[in-house]
């Protein structure tokens, strides 16, 4: 009977995918954005109490060195900037953070994000948050960081982070050094290592080699590294077939845009995955997709609904977690497996 159980565990071992549903993770994807404006403290508390496993940062400087939690260089597309600092805008008419001290931005509303047609804002996503309702503020990296830390003291849980350096070649121009000072916070509160929870994400692979060349050494931390790719043409030699193995000497993952992950004009039940999760895996490396949105118009005509969208992403394609502005729907859907 013993042997019987033996074997049947070593065929279910060797049957397994490579990750198991329980280890496939959700990241919330500028915390729970679906349903609160993107990057502030409440989404991101939300995202946290929805069981999302990680919460990203995209992290900006400001003129006085500070790290906020904001996705664009600018304040225009998620702020009232234009109506409290009309006359901050650089000549390309923009307000970029790296103008502003945190005390200016402190004074900034945060909303959903819009566009301007006519004169009038208009929200990127009809369905969600209104603009202009209730207060929200742009946090910085600490505040964010400090939250999801006491929210593990008082759940007991263990939620990690999953900050990207946004634009770190604008903020040297600027004479920045942005991923140095995020990853001096990273040591200061206690994430140091490959165990640690938090991943570390860049879209510019020349930072992502010097921080695990020269910041992380000077520093003293080594923390997960992952590689975002938004297209195959910013670097095609990572598409070529030793282009996964070359990364793995700098990054600990991918994070494409899923569509490189199965090809958007698949049809439907006639699913095209491409070979880009089997050979980032033979190489050693997980693979975070973003972004999955439910909002209507969001989802892929292969795909029958947001949960068949994940469906396909997490078990067919078999990547290890996914970016997704609705981390409630991608968690109840890994526990529905
Ligand atoms: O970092 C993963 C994903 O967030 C990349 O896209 O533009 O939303 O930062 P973006
Ligand atoms: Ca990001």
């Amino acid at each position: 009977m013993r042997a019987i159980r033996i074997v049947t565990a070593l065929f279910t071992a060797i049957l397994m995918p490579l990750t198991s549903y329980a280890q496939k993770i959700v990241i919330a994807h500028r915390g729970a954005s679906g349903y609160l404006p993107e990057h502030t403290l409440e989404a991101k508390s939300m995202a946290y109490a929805q069981g999302a496993h990680y919460i990203e940062q995209d992290l900006v400087m400001t003129s006085d060195d500070e790290l906020i939690v904001l996705h664009d260089v600018t304040l225009d597309r998620t702020t009232d900037v234009d109506e409290k600092f009309p006359d901050r805008a650089r000549d390309d008419g923009r307000y970029y953070a790296i103008d502003f001290t945190l005390a200016e931005i402190r004074t900034l509303n945060a909303n959903e994000a819009f566009r301007i047609e006519n004169g009038i804002k208009v929200k990127e996503f009809d369905n969600r948050f209104p603009i202009g309702m209730s207060d929200f503020r742009v946090p910085t990296f600490q505040e964010e960081i400090e939250m999801i830390q006491g929210l593990n003291t008082s759940t007991g849980r263990d939620v990690g982070i999953y900050p990207e350096i946004k634009q770190p070649a604008f903020h040297r121009q600027e004479g920045k050094e942005i991923s140095t000072r995020v990853v001096e916070v990273l040591k200061e509160y206690g994430y140091t290592g490959k165990d640690s929870k938090v991943f570390l994400q860049t879209f510019d692979y020349d930072e992502l080699v010097l921080i695990q060349e020269e910041i992380f050494p000077s520093v003293g931390i080594e923390v997960n590294l992952i590689m975002l790719l938004g297209n195959r043409t910013d670097y095609p030699w990572i598409f070529e077939s030793d282009g996964m193995s070359k990364l793995a000497n700098s990054a600990d993952g991918i994070g494409p845009s899923y569509n490189l992950v199965v090809d958007r004009e698949s049809e439907m039940l006639a699913t095209r995955i491409t070979d880009l999760v089997a050979r980032a895996h033979d190489a050693g490396l997980a693979v975070h997709p973003y972004t999955f949105r439910a909002d209507p118009g969001a989802i892929p005509t292969y795909a029958l609904d947001f949960e068949n969208l994940l469906d396909i992403h997490y078990f067919r394609a078999d990547v290890d977690g996914v970016f997704t502005d609705f981390p409630d729907r991608a968690v109840q859907f890994l526990q529905s497996k």
